[in-house]
């Protein structure tokens, strides 16, 4: 049929839609082929630990979901996701002090789509996202699609200084306020209650949606638990929430919580996007829930990311050289290194790769693309000795470099 046109069959000429062509790939996911070669020692991706996801649990339950949910596993299911879920969901979050509705939840694809779905309804071209400053490099790469532009604001160890939030409202009318207000990615940093109190009075007074993007609040291993933003803001917080670190990721399930006439227009994108999210992973989860495997599964996990966490918080006191610091986070699965100013960690990545260690430099977490002194290091998948080698390599690397 293609008998002399075989030579004019040409995708790499196919005009790329310019939008498009102007996107970055994401440098962290770069990262991760490089440090995935063997024998490096990755503290690069944001991975949780793969020899806790409960397999033995979730092949019983597979089996089960195909038993008792039949066809319906398999079928077309509802945009909003699976019912049994959302109400299992509501009621859990009602648990935890906020009284919350199956039509408040809207399960999503990961909350990366729940970021996405964000994006997609309320930014237009040039519109202003209020963040914290560095702040989720895949929030950025969703919102840079969509041409926002960025007010941020800088942190210290108690999350966003608010100070600067009215100002920075009043110069760019953001249209969102993006947080990470538990153990923040890329700092471990913990937004504190005062702080959260006058976040919720300011995205209030000025009726910005105020969105808690919440993947980590369930992993705190120390210190004392913090009420979430919604707890205080009620329907002036969009929520977003993951099964991702506290089971497993590759399910792709999480939810968001706003109030019923903003999920309508969730629901609309989000039929636009995918129709909805895999049903099979949804029943499979609700079982994992409904059955009471949650609870012990996070203390699980907790104990195991509480003890990586203590090692490489040593290892760094014993062998960093002096003019570097670092967060201590109280949960989640990063710390965040301060380089004195004159290095560049993305340029020390080379280097580390060739000592067999790989961490993620900060530079892209920042909207504005400052903080070449900056580097995240995850802890939730080394293994404890990787954590005490990989940090002595660094160790090295930085003496030799300082
Ligand atoms: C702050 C933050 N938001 C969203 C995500 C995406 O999570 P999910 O796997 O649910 O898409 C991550 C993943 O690392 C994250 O750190």
């Amino acid at each position: 049929m293609l008998v002399g046109l075989k030579e004019k069959i040409q995708p790499d000429k196919w005009k790329i839609a310019d939008h498009v062509v102007k996107l970055e790939t994401s440098i962290i996911r770069e990262i991760l082929k490089i440090s995935s070669q063997p024998g490096v020692i990755s503290f690069a991706g944001g991975l949780p630990a793969p020899e806790l996801f409960p397999l033995e649990i979730l092949k019983d339950l597979s089996a089960q979901v195909i038993d008792k949910y039949n066809f319906m596993c398999c079928q077309y299911s509802l945009s909003m996701g699976v019912k049994e879920l959302r109400e299992w969901i509501a009621d859990y979050t009602t648990k935890q002090g906020m009284p919350t509705e199956i039509d408040n939840i809207l399960i999503t694809c990961g909350s990366q789509q729940g970021i996405e779905l964000l994006a997609r309804v309320f930014i237009e071209p040039g519109d202003y996202i209020l963040t914290e400053n560095p702040t989720y490099v895949g929030a950025l790469q969703a919102f840079n699609y969509y041409r926002a532009r960025y007010a941020t604001v800088e942190m210290d160890s108690d999350g966003m200084l608010i100070d600067q939030v009215e100002e920075k409202i009043n110069k760019y009318k953001p249209k969102l306020i993006y947080t990470i207000s538990n153990f923040q990615n890329p700092t471990g940093i913990t937004m504190s209650e005062d702080r959260r109190v006058e976040l919720v009075k300011i995205a209030t007074k000025y009726n910005i949606p105020l969105i808690d993007d919440n993947p980590y609040g369930e992993l705190r291993f120390a210190g004392k638990p913090v009420p979430e933003l919604k707890s205080y803001g009620g329907d002036q917080v969009v929520t977003l929430k993951t099964f991702s670190k506290i089971v497993a990721p590759g399910f792709r399930i999480a939810w968001m919580n706003a109030t019923k006439s903003i999920n309508r227009q969730f629901e609309k994108v989000k039929q636009c996007t995918d129709l909805h999210t895999n049903a099979f992973s949804q029943y499979l989860l609700y079982e994992f829930v409904s059955q009471g495997f949650l609870e012990p599964h996070i203390e699980k996990i907790k104990a195991d990311y509480r003890k990586k966490r203590e090692l490489m918080l040593k290892v760094l006191e014993d062998t960093f050289p002096e003019g570097v610091s670092w967060t201590k986070p109280e949960g989640g699965l990063f710390l965040w290194l301060e380089l004195p100013s004159h290095i560049s960690a993305k340029e020390l990545l080379p280097k580390a790769i060739e000592l067999k260690v790989a961490y993620v430099y900060g530079q892209p977490f920042f909207p504005g693309g400052e903080g070449e002194n900056t580097m995240r290091l995850n802890f939730s998948n080394a293994t404890l000795e990787g954590i005490e080698q990989g940090i002595k390599r660094l160790a090295r690397l930085l003496k030799e470099n300082m």
